[in-house]
């Protein structure tokens, strides 16, 4: 909202060092869930050269500009792609052709500077790693949704990542369980206890193995399109509530 007295956006970033630990469906679930609620919303691909935020957001036909067409200052950021589905939800994917240490942190975080006058929330899909693509999430983000697994493998690493925010001074670092097995939910409620008390994050939520988050990618729709109520979707919502600062009990299902 050029011009008028709206207070600046706020930038998250949804990372995990570990691969594969569904950073890029959280990422898509929770901007999608912020856009159903009315929040304007920036979402960027900071998986340079192995984007798929496109495929979770709906968005695979698009031919989204990139975020390096917008940093390099080539375009505007009022040209980043307008969902279809939610008119407040616009989109930057990742350049292919280049490694993410090519990209100007400085000018990275000057698009951010604009983009914090513009929305309301920028989600920032960050790579697997801990290296460039981490690194320029890190120095930009304002809070910091760390998703991991159930596993002791995933909850090592999310621990790591935890250490490696609070080093670089990040105070806003919140954990997001994804994945868990309803058979086991008694297991892994100690377990979520344990990383919580080891990595010292809060917990920001569970989302339960769901079939729906690759089905619906499967077929190029936004998951909380695809199946409304379906335990992630409920999940995401539930998440988003929390990242408004909203009060929202910590249910699984
Ligand atoms: N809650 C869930 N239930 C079931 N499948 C899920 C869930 N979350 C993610 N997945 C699936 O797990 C796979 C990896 O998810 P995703 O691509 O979001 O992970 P990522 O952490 O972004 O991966 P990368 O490190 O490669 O960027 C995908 O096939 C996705 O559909
Ligand atoms: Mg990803």
């Amino acid at each position: 909202m050029i011009g008028g007295t709206r207070r600046l956006g706020e930038v998250l970033a949804v990372l995990s060092g570990k691969g594969g630990t569904g950073k890029t469906s959280v990422c898509a679930g929770i901007a999608t869930a912020l856009a159903e609620s009315g929040e304007r919303i920036l979402c960027i691909d900071c998986d340079v050269g192995l984007r798929n935020l496109d495929i979770s957001l709906g968005l695979s036909d698009s031919g989204a500009l990139s975020f390096l067409d917008v940093c390099s200052g080539g375009y505007p950021l009022d040209r980043a792609e307008k969902h279809p589905d939610y008119p407040n939800l616009f989109f930057l994917t990742a350049p292919m052709n280049c490694g993410a240490e090519q990209i100007d942190p400085e000018a990275f975080g000057q698009m951010l500077r604009r983009a914090r006058l513009e929305f309301d929330f920028v989600l920032l899909d960050a790579p697997a790693g801990v290296d460039a693509g981490f690194r320029l999430v890190t120095e930009t983000a304002d809070r910091f949704l760390v998703v991991t697994g159930a596993g002791p493998a995933a909850i090592r690493d999310a621990s790591r990542v935890g250490e490696l925010l609070e080093l670089a001074g990040k105070k806003h670092v919140r954990l997001v369980v994804n994945r868990v097995d309803r058979d086991m939910l008694s297991t892994v409620r100690v377990t979520i206890d344990d990383v919580m008390d080891i990595s010292g994050l809060p917990l920001a939520g569970v989302v339960l193995e769901d079939v729906n988050v690759t089905l619906a990618a499967s077929f190029g729709q936004p998951l909380l399109r695809y199946a409304k109520r379906c335990d992630a979707a409920k999940a995401f919502r539930r998440i988003a509530r929390r990242v408004q600062g909203f009060p929202e009990p910590m249910k699984l299902r």
